[in-house]
């Protein structure tokens, strides 16, 4: 049976919205894009489509690989990043920018610091609107790159043992995926954090009637279980009292030695950017992916997205 594209013409705001099949869909197309990639061939499938990216927030690999996955298929781009030299200096609303961009543009791809903006986006918007980070809340994309990567690995999520670390308050990426994958299947969830940062009720609510989550404080005991290890940094940007932040801001580092205790089928993941997490020392480690698999994927899956919103593949 040929499954039906459910990503033409819809706005990207929460992984809430992707059902199984929609996902099997995207990961069959992001296969393809790899080889594209990989192929060093030039596609023409999204020629004469443009994109708006929208930042309002500081990017460099999701603002770069929605460019470079927009130009890989042959389509044309208006980056805007920083915002100091657009009218939003100026003091233009969200609304009227979206507006503005929707006349020029097929896709709009946003990140705004405020939770609730891609949807308050995607309410006057005629485009789709893909969320690309709206504050604490959600970053879909991300999620979906990082589940490809473990797909790519473990062929299945049932009985994985993932472990998130870090910031998983403020962490968009963490809230999204755990999202995701809980969905996927069953999955048992160590969420390590330090008591003020820990997960939000409310995305343990949603959690918790489909998977097992195990919360603590501590990462020597939890990294010899996991087969996923998704760390990430503590998001200064969220603090008010930044002497908080600086408290805080080494309580976990991955180290050559504590990467003694995991598994040897672990994978290593992080959203990137680190700001310490990660010793370098084990960037060569073969089980650590975000400097390469991962990132890679976040191409392979963002020209699948946008050629299926866009209605460029079946
Ligand atoms: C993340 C983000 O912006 O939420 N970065 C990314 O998109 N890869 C993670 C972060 O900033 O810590």
């Amino acid at each position: 049976m040929k499954r039906k594209n459910g990503f033409l013409g819809k706005d990207i705001l929460s992984v809430d919205q992707f059902s199984k099949e929609d996902l099997t869909f995207l990961f069959r197309k992001t296969t393809l894009m790899k080889k594209i990639v990989k192929a060093g061939k030039k596609s023409k499938m999204l020629q004469g489509k443009i994109m708006t990216v929208l930042f309002y927030e500081p990017s460099s690999r999701t603002f770069g690989s929605f460019i470079s996955a927009m130009q890989r298929l042959g389509g044309g781009i208006i980056p805007l990043q920083g915002m100091t030299y657009s009218s939003v200096a100026k003091g233009e609303t969200l609304e009227d920018t979206i507006r503005t961009f929707e006349c020029y543009s097929d896709i709009i791809v946003i990140r705004h610091p405020e939770v609730g903006s891609a949807k308050k986006a995607a309410l006057v918007s005629t485009v789709p609107i893909i969320n690309a980070g709206d504050g604490v809340g959600e970053h879909p994309t991300q999620a979906l790159l990082d589940l490809f990567t473990i797909l790519s690995k473990f062929k299945k999520i049932d009985g994985l043992k993932v472990a998130f670390v870090g910031d998983l308050l403020n962490g968009r990426t963490v809230h999204s995926l755990s999202k995701l994958l809980a969905k996927m299947g069953k999955v048992e969830f160590f969420f390590v954090a330090p008591k003020i940062l820990r997960m939000p009720q409310e995305i343990k609510d949603q959690l918790k009637n489909r998977v097992s989550i195990i919360e603590a404080e501590k990462l020597d005991e939890v990294i010899k279980k996991v087969n996923v290890l998704y760390i990430t940094r503590v998001q200064k940007e969220r603090f008010s009292d930044l002497s908080i932040y600086e408290n805080i801001k080494n309580f976990y580092i991955i180290t050559k030695k504590l990467m003694e205790k995991a598994r040897k089928d672990l994978i290593l993941m992080h959203p990137l950017p680190r700001v310490g997490e990660i010793s370098t020392e084990v960037d060569n480690d073969s089980r650590a992916v975000y400097l390469t698999e991962q990132m890679r994927n976040g191409l392979y899956v963002r020209m699948a997205l946008l050629a299926a919103t866009l209605g460029k593949i079946k």
